[in-house]
């Protein structure tokens, strides 16, 4: 199951370097392979320590926003008197993105560990691993790494022989993109409807259960045991020499129309030029790579030509008209209709969209609409405008950012493929298959 693993050879092959090594799923194996010798160094340390090593090593949130792990961590104050969580949000539905199951099929223990230093870390003595629904195999294997690492004294009320308590349950979610918005996520584990909440208050303050709560990612949480126990200089070489804020190595989910899908691990910076066509590959027999959507479906579509210029971190693919993102690198060819992906992206958005705030339910829906009239054949020049128009209205004004997320893709790709929409509108009735929506 999944796509095959590239090489494991390189010197920024860090989380994934056990991909694909059935005896790291356990956790005999994975104590041969290193595992929680991190978490009993960490345990020795104050919460202050950790949160300072983190701080030091440049570590950005790798859920798609990037604000720097050590600084969301020193918000919580342990010894204030009130229970704190940590949440690992292990959602992933954003399409294109599939980097995270990955990390939980083939190293569950290392999210375990990631997850218990995390807690400790800020005060809390509960992880929750919410785990999107249509995981199972990745639900399996967390759950049994839990089981063993409670059985082997790891988790519990005496964590590793030290006295301190640090508990890791996971939570299976139902399948819902929304539920990966932090606040969707913590009102769904506490089992109610999944919608994000206004902020402020923020979680750090306010959260699960109304408490002091931190959301972190999965490939956030797996890179702290590898900075502590090879050190915050260690994590800062990986990265352009010239761009001290991104650091560290990246995993990049690859699909779509390009030779060798799969995830690759790489250092923050690498060349997207050289990612594109040597690590996977290049384009099919007989195509060209036409758009690049480097960070999941949320991100600008990118050129060929700017993709071709884009340091793989946050800064170079925001000089490069796009942004990181969750790391999702979905590749378009010159054979694809780019106006029907983009239609397709829409009809996702109108779907999970929870529909709390006007402009994200309306504006989804009827962007939705209008796109595929276009793509029907049907559509005028003025659509275009429109489609512009009602994105502005969908961009900074709803609570979370899923209303954004749509009008992106969409203001992108008139901006810079403006021919396609324009050939399709004189073309008329071109074929188009619905999309299945439940
Ligand atoms: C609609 C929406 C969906 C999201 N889905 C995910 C997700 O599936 N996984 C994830 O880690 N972050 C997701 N995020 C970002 C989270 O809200 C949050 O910023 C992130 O989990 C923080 O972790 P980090 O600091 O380690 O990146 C989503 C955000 C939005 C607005």
């Amino acid at each position: 199951m999944g796509f095959p693993h590239p090489p494991h050879d390189r010197e920024s092959v860090v989380l994934s370097k056990y991909f694909g090594d059935k005896e790291a799923i356990g956790l005999e194996g994975w104590r041969k392979r290193g595992g929680y010798v991190a978490l009993q160094k960490a345990l020795g340390m104050t919460p202050a320590e950790i949160v300072g090593v983190v701080k030091e090593s440049g570590l950005r949130g790798r859920g798609g926003a990037g604000f720097p792990t050590g600084v969301k961590w020193s918000f919580m104050k342990p010894g204030d008197g009130k229970p704190h969580y940590l949440c690992c949000n292990a959602d992933e539905s954003e399409p294109g993105t599939f980097k995270d199951r990955e990390i939980m099929r083939w190293t569950p223990h290392a999210l375990v560990e990631g997850c218990a230093i995390g807690a400790y870390a800020i005060g809390a003595e509960v992880a929750y691993v919410y785990i999107r629904g249509e995981y199972t195999e990745a639900l399996d294997r967390m759950n049994a790494a839990c089981k063993e690492a409670y059985a082997a004294g790891i988790l519990g009320t005496n964590a590793m022989g030290t006295g301190k308590t640090v508990h890791v349950y996971v939570h299976k979610g139902a399948g819902a993109y929304i539920c990966g918005e932090e606040t969707a996520l913590m009102n769904s584990l506490e089992g109610r409807r999944g919608n994000p909440r206004i902020k402020p208050p923020f979680p750090a303050v306010a959260g699960l259960f109304g408490q002091p709560t931190t959301i972190n990612n999965v490939e956030t949480l797996v890179a702290v045991p590898h900075i502590l126990n090879n050190g915050a200089d260690w994590y800062k070489k990986f990265g352009r020499a010239d761009n001290p804020k991104s650091t560290g190595t990246k995993l990049f989910s690859v699909c779509g129309n390009i030779q060798r899908p799969g995830n690759y691990e790489v250092a923050m910076g690498f060349p997207f030029k050289d990612f594109l066509y040597d690590l996977c590959g290049g384009p099919l027999p007989g195509r060209q790579f036409k758009a690049i959507i480097p960070g999941g479906i949320s991100v600008p579509i990118q050129t060929r030509e700017e993709a071709e210029n884009s340091p793989m971190d946050y800064e170079g693919f925001v000089a490069n008209g796009t942004m990181l993102g969750s790391g999702g690198v979905i590749v378009i060819d010159d054979a694809q209709n780019l106006v029907k992906q983009i239609a397709r992206a829409a009809r996702f958005f109108a779907h999970e969209s929870c529909a709390q705030c006007t402009q994200c339910r309306e504006g989804t829906a009827w962007t939705t609409k209008i796109l595929e009239r276009i793509v029907a054949g049907e559509g005028s020049t003025e659509d275009l405008d429109t489609l512009l128009e009602i994105g502005e209205q969908m961009t900074g004004k709803t609570i979370c950012v899923l209303s954004d997320s749509c009008a992106t893709p969409v203001k992108s790709g008139i901006e810079k493929f403006r021919g396609d929409f324009e050939a399709l509108i004189k073309k008329k009735k071109v074929h188009m298959v619905p999309a299945q929506v439940a």
